[in-house]
């Protein structure tokens, strides 16, 4: 198998769960105290060494671009005034990666979004992380799926455990265990119920992908609310081509979920040293009040 040097990241869903604020901001542009949600997507990426970002987006996520991009005015201004580590940090950001965007014009969901980038994949296997989903650990977790679908030259879904009392809010893989964290995939069930969950291996936003998929994402009936799901294809991919899931190490956070959110906030500025004992004290009178 190639070297995996794309990644999709899709990011042009609406955000309802996390309304009114994002009635005119993208959810991914939300900060995790001082950086944009996005932000830690994209560096998770370049930690893996992939070096050109593909978004899939719509008529106004175009400030996610931005971000990567130089903002010579705001530069100027840091010149000027001497504020030389700010000035490095935000040229840092510009530096990161190439990023190339496609228009997902209607949001069929995210199979659909996955389906846009096709042009610009073309023929190698490539990663695909949602734009909403933070996952932290000494090892980037898409690095872990890389490194399992270049030995093995099968497409790789990333796993969590879930509690069972949650099963039916994901798509379920059923496998069997070859190495420690990493199983050969027999099937996947969307959304079970927790009597016929096979496992609480639950899929969530990463995955690396053969271009096979984009066959199987043409077939995919739209199923609730007219959406094509990027499950459904993946289980075709799977029954004809093979597939891996890697239980990620690390934590996850799902941005789109208000308590998540938070807790990553408080969680990452508890990592600044220099905010840290202001924050515990103000949080410690708070929750005695509370
Ligand atoms: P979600 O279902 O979490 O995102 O999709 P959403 O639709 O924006 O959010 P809610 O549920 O209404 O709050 C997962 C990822 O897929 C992208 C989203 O931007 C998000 O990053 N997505 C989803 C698309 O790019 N296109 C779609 O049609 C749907």
């Amino acid at each position: 198998m190639n070297e995996v040097r794309k990644v999709v990241i899709p990011v042009a869903g609406w955000g309802t769960r996390s309304l009114p604020a994002t009635k005119n901001i993208p959810k991914e542009m939300l900060p995790i105290y001082n950086k944009p949600v996005i932000q830690y997507v994209v560096e998770e990426a370049q930690r893996a060494r992939i070096r050109d970002v593909i978004f899939v987006t719509n008529r106004d996520k175009s400030v996610i671009e931005d971000h990567f991009d130089y903002n010579l005015q705001l530069e100027g201004v840091l010149e000027r005034a001497g504020k030389l580590d700010k000035l490095e940090e935000i040229r840092k950001v510009a530096e990161m990666v190439n990023i190339m965007s496609v228009r997902q014009k209607r949001q069929l969901g995210l199979g659909h979004a996955v389906l846009c980038a096709e042009e610009l994949v073309q023929d190698a296997p490539f990663a695909v992380m949602v734009g909403d989903d933070l996952m932290f650990g000494g090892v980037p977790a898409i690095g872990q799926l890389i490194e399992v679908a270049m030995a093995e030259k099968v497409s790789v879904v990333g796993v969590v455990e879930v509690p069972w009392e949650k099963v039916n809010r994901y798509g379920i893989i059923d496998g069997e265990e070859t190495s420690p964290g990493v199983y050969r995939v027999r099937g996947m069930v969307e959304k079970p119920s927790r009597e016929n969950a096979p496992s609480r291996l639950a899929i969530v936003g990463r995955y690396v992908l053969t271009p096979n998929i984009f066959t199987y994402l043409k077939q995919v009936k739209p199923g609730h609310g007219g959406e094509i799901q990027l499950t459904d294809a993946m289980q075709s991919l799977s029954q004809h081509h093979g597939m891996m899931a890697v239980r990620m190490m690390g934590m996850r956070f799902d941005a789109g979920d208000w308590a998540e959110f938070l807790t990553a906030n408080i969680y990452f500025a508890l990592q600044d040293e220099e905010l840290r004992y202001d924050l515990l004290a103000l949080l410690k009178n708070f929750v005695q009040f509370t």
